[in-house]
């Protein structure tokens, strides 16, 4: 088993639900945190938590939009440090509803902020990891959504598709100049976290397509499929468990693979792809 006594973890998204869960699991092996969100409230309460069980906690308020902000957020995290040994690029939101309803301002944040931030992590730390000359890890969250073919969560989707392709990119780059910076991509199924309400924000709220009844049970239904989700400490032994294999893609539901298989045959044999049967 690795041992992270020490190690400094960054994570963005940390205030909740796969960030946190992230969080605790590598304060509970020993590890120094620093840990950033949009979310302040909910982020120093967490932090709170974490120092009355003695754990090394750096708070950062910020938005991964914004590639300023999360410069300051690698430049602040290395010099409290001294060093960074995992880069978690994870904070992300939710969209769904019909590809030709949905808003162009909700497509844009979803690309801004599900991508974007993953490439404002990739810019402010690569260059800082580089230069310690060491074994150090890179995981941007995507989601098995990134993998397959997806119905009625076209931005999301959209979305994780390209954070799929730019970590299997910057992972390729990493090897091709000998890096010793290690990328990983992970790509949880459906996780009961704060995803479905902590996603309302980015919605342009005073489009009338989010008041027609269809969107509304459309909504309602993907809320449901994340409340029965795994639970989050069988998704992090999984989480921990691909990273310490050294899997590059980290999943957490095998029974998704049936759904990767499909979009790769569908690309093989040429053919227009169709919902699966559930
Ligand atoms: N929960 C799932 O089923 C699931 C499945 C696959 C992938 N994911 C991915 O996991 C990641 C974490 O999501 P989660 O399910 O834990 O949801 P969550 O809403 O519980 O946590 C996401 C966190 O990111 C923060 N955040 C959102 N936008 C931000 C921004 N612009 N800047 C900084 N912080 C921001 C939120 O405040 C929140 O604390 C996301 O990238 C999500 O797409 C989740």
């Amino acid at each position: 088993m690795a041992d992270y006594k020490g190690k400094v973890v960054t994570i963005t998204g940390a205030a909740s639900g796969l960030g946190k869960g992230m969080a605790t699991r590598f304060a509970q092996k020993g590890a120094r945190l620093s840990l950033a969100d949009l979310d302040g409230e909910n982020l120093a309460r967490f932090a709170e938590e974490l120092r009355a069980k003695n754990v090394e906690v750096l708070t950062t308020i910020m938005d991964v939009c914004d590639s300023d902000a999360v410069d300051s957020f690698a430049k602040e995290s290395f010099a409290a440090f001294g060093g960074v040994d995992y880069c978690i690029n994870n904070a992300g939101v939710h969209s769904m509803g019909s590809i030709w309803k949905i808003p162009p301002e909700e497509w844009r944040k979803v690309f801004e902020i599900n991508v974007m931030g993953i490439v404002n992590g990739i810019r402010a730390f690569i260059p800082r990891m580089m230069a310690q000359d060491k074994e150090c890890f890179i995981i941007n969250t995507a989601s098995n959504a990134g993998l397959q073919v997806n119905t009625a969560i076209a931005p999301y989707a959209m979305s994780k598709h390209a954070a799929v392709s730019v970590t299997e990119s910057l992972a390729v780059e990493l090897q091709a100049v000998k890096s010793k910076i290690k990328a990983f991509v992970f790509c949880p199924g459906l996780i009961p976290t704060g995803l479905s309400g902590n996603s309302e924000r980015i919605k342009a709220n005073t489009d009338p397509y989010y008041e027609t009844e269809k969107f509304k049970k459309l909504y309602a239904y993907g809320a449901k499929l994340l409340v029965n989700g795994m639970p989050m400490e069988t998704a992090m032994d999984r989480f921990f468990a691909g990273l310490e294999a050294d899997e590059f893609y980290i999943r957490t539901h095998d029974n998704e693979e049936e759904e990767v298989r499909y979009r790769v045959q569908m690309v093989l044999e040429k053919k227009r792809p169709a919902p699966i049967a559930k």
